[in-house]
Order: C-alpha cells, then structure tokens, then sequence
C-alpha cells in the first residue's frame, strides 16, 4: 500500500519525524528554514496532512487549493494561525495539542510573574554590568507577589494551574472569562472569583493573560485597560501576541503607569517592537511558556498521534472541528 504524503513545516524531535516515517512518505524541514508562504504553499500541494507549528499561517487559499489536504495538526494548543472555518468548509480536520503543556506553561507564567514583580532580570543584568558595589535598602524595590490578588484573564485549564500555584503565596484569586466556570472549578483555582473586566484591571495587583486568541480579543488590553491597572501591578502575558496593543503597552511602561510586564508573546513575533528593548521594566522572553523537554516533546507526539489517526481512518484525539469527520 503506498503510504500518504506528509509535510512536516518546521524542525521537530528526530525520534517524531522517524515514527511520522512509520506511518508516511514524510517531507520535513530539519533545516529549520522559515518558508515563504508561497514556498509553504508549493510544498503543501499533493500532501494528504500536515504538520503545523504556530509560526506557519494556513489560510483559506491554501486549503482550497490542496483537495487531497485531509489534516491539518498543529503542535500547539493555540490555532490562530489557522484558518479552521476554512477547513471545516472544505472538510479537512484541524487538531491541537491541548492538556499537555497546562502545568509547565503555568510553571512558566509564574516564572515571569516573579521576575517581574522582584525585578529579577533588570538586578541580574545591572550585576553583571559591574555596578553593584554597595549594599543600599532601596536597591531594586519591587513588589510583592504573597499575600497580594492576583487577576487572571482567561480560566482554561492554564488559567486554572496558574490559579491553583497561588494557593502557596496566600493570595486572592480574581478572574475574568468568556463565561464563569464551574464552581467545583473556581473552589479548585485557589476560590477564584468571577469578576467583570473592568473590576480586575482596578483590583489586580498582578495580571495574567491566559486567554486563546481570537479576533474578538484583538488589543482587548490597550491604553484604556492599561490606566485601570494600579501603578505598581505588573502584566504578564503567556497567551498570544495580539491580545495587548504592544505600542499601548510601551507608553504606559515608558510612563511608570503600571510597574512592570512579563511577555513571553508580542505582536508580530518574532519581528517584535524594538521599543520594549529600551525599557528595564520589562521581562522578555522568546515564546518558551511550554518548553521544557517533556513537555515540548509530548507536544510534537500530540500532533503526531493527531495525524496518524486523522490518515489512518481513526479519529483524532484532539479535533477542533469535528463535524468534518463523516459516519
Ligand atoms: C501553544 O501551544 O499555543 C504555545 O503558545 C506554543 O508554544
């Protein structure tokens, strides 16, 4: 039987490109090249799926033209880089890879919420440029993380294990989201409280973003949102470039409006603002909230597992769009 052709978008675990061989004639890309999208486009004809990462966009024209596309896998759990109404259209499955990064992208969250708030980067970096040489009581002031409310934005299942990691630091949980969660759920996020937006920008001393993108989400933290906040809270954003109007977020850092941001996402990454270079009140880092290891590695078995199924007549474990698969 010949096997079905795969295009494998991006450099992966060499021990995944060889189990996808198991199943496909599988074309990959361990050079890691960043393709064209008209390149993207030239290679997607004649696969029967695909395996995506976060920084390819899939768009309707492409789907459109490839008929024998069955599968579309993403080794994310965030799919805005996909256009899965088109898919569905065209009745090629879409799949992520959720669950399996929830508690290290929290861990991740919470890295960046310390630094931020204890200004650990900003002091590291004036170390090792030599200018410590006394101790003084208001070196690196910063704030406090324990006993303080945290606000989160978006309770998924990240939302949900970034809540539960408050339990330790006494804090109070408020959050905002499409619609309350169960109250089992809340009970387990640290008693979270539902709020309205507007009250946890004014209340949070610290923020978190944990919300999928979509476009109904674009900037929903812009200059507005940012002069609720409290002067001394801080930002972290582990969801999407997108959700925070970066230039909005700039001024207000540059202006001491709000203290500090953690960002492990920008807009237009990762090509993004040079601005937030010139400013010490920010920590940055390059989109790593789930990549430890295991992890990453259970991420890229996720979408192939996805694929595998979707091409071998099973049905894949994590379909976004599952109305596209027949009887
Ligand atoms: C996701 O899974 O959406 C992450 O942002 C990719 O690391």
């Amino acid at each position: 039987m010949t096997k079905a052709r795969i295009l494998v978008t991006r450099a992966v675990f060499p021990d995944v490109i060889e189990r996808l061989e198991q199943y496909f004639e599988v074309e990959s890309n361990q050079d890691d090249r960043i393709l064209p999208a008209s390149e993207l486009a030239e290679k997607v004809k004649g696969k029967g799926g695909i395996f995506t990462t976060p920084s390819e966009r899939i768009t309707a024209d492409m789907l459109a033209a490839n008929p024998s596309l069955k599968a579309v896998c993403n080794m994310a759990v965030g799919f805005n880089n996909i256009d899965v109404d088109a898919a569905t259209k065209a009745g090629i499955m879409v799949t992520n890879t959720p669950d399996v990064l929830n508690e290290t992208t929290a861990d991740f969250a919470w890295a960046l919420l310390l630094a931020t708030a204890r200004r650990v980067t900003e002091s590291e970096h004036w170390l090792r440029a030599g200018k410590w040489n006394k101790w003084r009581f208001d070196t690196f002031l910063g704030a406090d993380v324990h006993g303080s409310t945290l606000g989160i934005i978006g309770m998924g299942r990240i939302g949900q294990a970034i809540a539960r990691r408050s339990m330790g630091f006494d804090m109070k949980v408020i959050y905002h989201n499409r619609s309350r969660v169960a109250p089992e759920l809340e009970a387990r996020a640290n008693n979270a409280r539902y709020v309205g937006k507007e009250e946890l920008l004014k209340t949070a001393d610290h923020v978190m973003l944990a919300l999928p993108y979509s476009p109904q989400v674009h900037h929903i933290i812009g200059a507005v949102e940012l002069a609720m906040m409290k002067p001394t809270a801080t930002l972290v954003n582990i969801a999407r470039g997108g959700i925070v109007d970066d230039a909005a977020l700039i001024v207000a850092l540059r202006a001491n409006r709000l203290a500090a941001a953690g960002l492990d996402v920008f807009e237009n990454e990762p090509a993004f603002d040079p601005a937030f270079l010139s400013l010490s009140n920010v920590v940055l880092t390059p989109h790593i909230a789930s990549a430890s290891e295991p992890t990453r590695r259970a991420m890229a078995n996720c979408a192939a597992d996805n694929l595998i199924a979707a091409l071998t007549g099973g049905n894949p474990p994590n379909i976004l769009n599952p109305g596209v698969i027949k009887g």
